[in-house]
């Protein structure tokens, strides 16, 4: 198993590029390989264990996929096969993408019901309810779902659950919806950008869908869509990560591809903390200066704080004098970060989903573990802020969502050897 041994104390200086969205990518890949008939040649494409986990997963179900230097070329293949096993899903939950894609296309499916994860339980009854309102019957048996449906019939839903909207159920939803009788109107759906990417590649392939970007789609159903060309949005997490490792180090360091739109909440965070943000047509600069700011942040559905970014920003917020407040809404169990930054060193104290950083001047290197993926990128940034060497192990977490993390930190100055033991 790979591990990282970082040398910490290293100013990031230089340009830094941001790959292909990974959230954007699997729904897409799905929607590529279930729901259009022709091939698919999706650009932008980064190179993950996520990405690799999905293509298993369709080449099973009824792709042909073929994976260089960036783009994803899939070939649906006329026989679609119905069934998810256990075998599959479990490897990554975002496997139940494929429920609503084959229902929509096969009028049934037997779908392995994911499990929880580092991060809490994870429930998909939004994801439930939004398809049996276009018409699906659903029984959950022996750890699967199965689902079947005549024809499904466009609907009026809200999709909001206790924690706001689910970018997973708007996903697998509108998915199923583009090939529905009639006309689905989703309240309340999910906003983030990778939804966006989805509906706009839905549309590329003869999907109608209107409201793109707002919390209210109308998804009016069509006959049949067609394969097509694509470039996937860049990676909003991936950029902020990258904002991050330049803060925490004192760095100066331009993240190329990184998009404001998509970045709002992100920048005016870091902003109040004092980072300088200097936003361009390609990218954005990030400068620190001597002293950062205290500051309380509570995540939120987009357009608010990602919860996909609190991990990171807890993380720089560990060496900020004066004391932060991090609420979780999301994920309201997601602190696994936090045991192996006190390890560094930190001063975070977690009730509920409430974490309260009492900033350090200092974190030193130490033998650590990577949980999640998230709170597997801020032991990266720690480390890299630290004295001394850290080694985080478990990277297996942090490929799953990072591209050659520790090349694309090295070529700004990182001191970052990726061991294999
Ligand atoms: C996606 C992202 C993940 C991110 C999350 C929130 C992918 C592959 N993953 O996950 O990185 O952290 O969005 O931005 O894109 N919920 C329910 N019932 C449901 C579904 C969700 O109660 O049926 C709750 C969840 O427990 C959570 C909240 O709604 O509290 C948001 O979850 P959701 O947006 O669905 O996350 P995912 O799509 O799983």
């Amino acid at each position: 198993m790979d591990k990282l041994v970082i040398n910490g104390g290293k100013r990031l200086e230089g340009t830094v590029s941001v790959s292909g969205s990974k959230n954007a990518t699997l729904p897409v890949a799905v929607a590529a390989s279930i729901l259009g008939d022709g091939a698919s040649v999706i650009n932008n494409v980064p190179d993950l264990r996520d990405v690799e986990t999905l293509r298993s997963v369709l080449e099973v179900l009824g792709a042909t996929t073929k994976f260089k230097d960036s783009t994803l070329h899939i070939a649906p293949r006329n026989e679609i096969v119905y069934e998810a096993p256990y075998d599959l899903v479990r490897k990554m939950r975002a496997s139940i993408y494929v429920l609503g894609p084959l229902l929509a296309r096969l009028g049934r499916a037997k779908v392995s019901f994911p499990g929880g994860c580092a991060i809490g339980p994870r429930p998909i009854d939004l994801h439930i309810k939004g398809l049996e309102q276009l018409g699906a019957r659903i029984e959950i048996k022996g750890g699967y779902i199965y689902a079947q449906t005549d024809r499904l019939i466009g609907a009026d839903m809200d999709l909001s659950g206790v924690h706001g909207p689910s970018v997973g159920a708007t996903a697998n939803v509108m998915m199923a919806a583009t090939l529905a009788e009639g006309t689905t109107r989703i309240r309340n759906a999910a906003r983030e950008p990778h939804v966006s990417d989805l509906a706009k590649f839905l549309n590329a392939m003869g999907a109608e869908i209107e409201g793109i970007g707002t919390s209210e789609l109308k998804i009016h159903g069509v006959k049949q869509l067609l394969g097509t060309e694509y470039s996937i949005v860049p990676d909003d997490i991936e950029a902020g990560t990258f904002m991050v490792a330049g803060a925490i180090t004192g760095g100066d360091v331009f993240v190329k591809n990184a998009l404001q739109a998509n970045l709002e909440a992100v920048s005016a965070t870091l902003s109040e903390a004092g980072v300088q943000l200097d936003w361009k047509e390609n990218g954005v600069r990030v400068t620190t200066p001597r002293h950062l700011n205290a500051i309380e942040l509570s995540t939120e559905p987009f357009p608010g704080f990602p919860t996909d970014m609190q991990a990171q920003m807890t993380g720089l917020l560990s060496l900020v004098s004066g004391t932060s407040v991090v609420n979780e809404a999301i994920h309201t169990d997601r602190f696994m970060h936090v045991a192996e930054l006190n390890r560094m060193g930190a001063d975070i104290r977690v009730r509920g989903n409430r974490a309260t950083v009492r900033g350090v001047p200092k974190l030193s290197g130490a033998p650590i573990m990577a949980s999640d993926l998230r709170a597997g990128a801020v032991l990266v940034l720690a480390g890299m802020a630290a004295e001394g060497e850290t080694v985080v192990s478990r990277v297996y977490h942090i490929d799953r969502g990072y591209e050659r993390i520790e090349e694309k930190l090295t070529g700004i100055g990182a001191d970052i050897a990726r061991i294999d033991e």
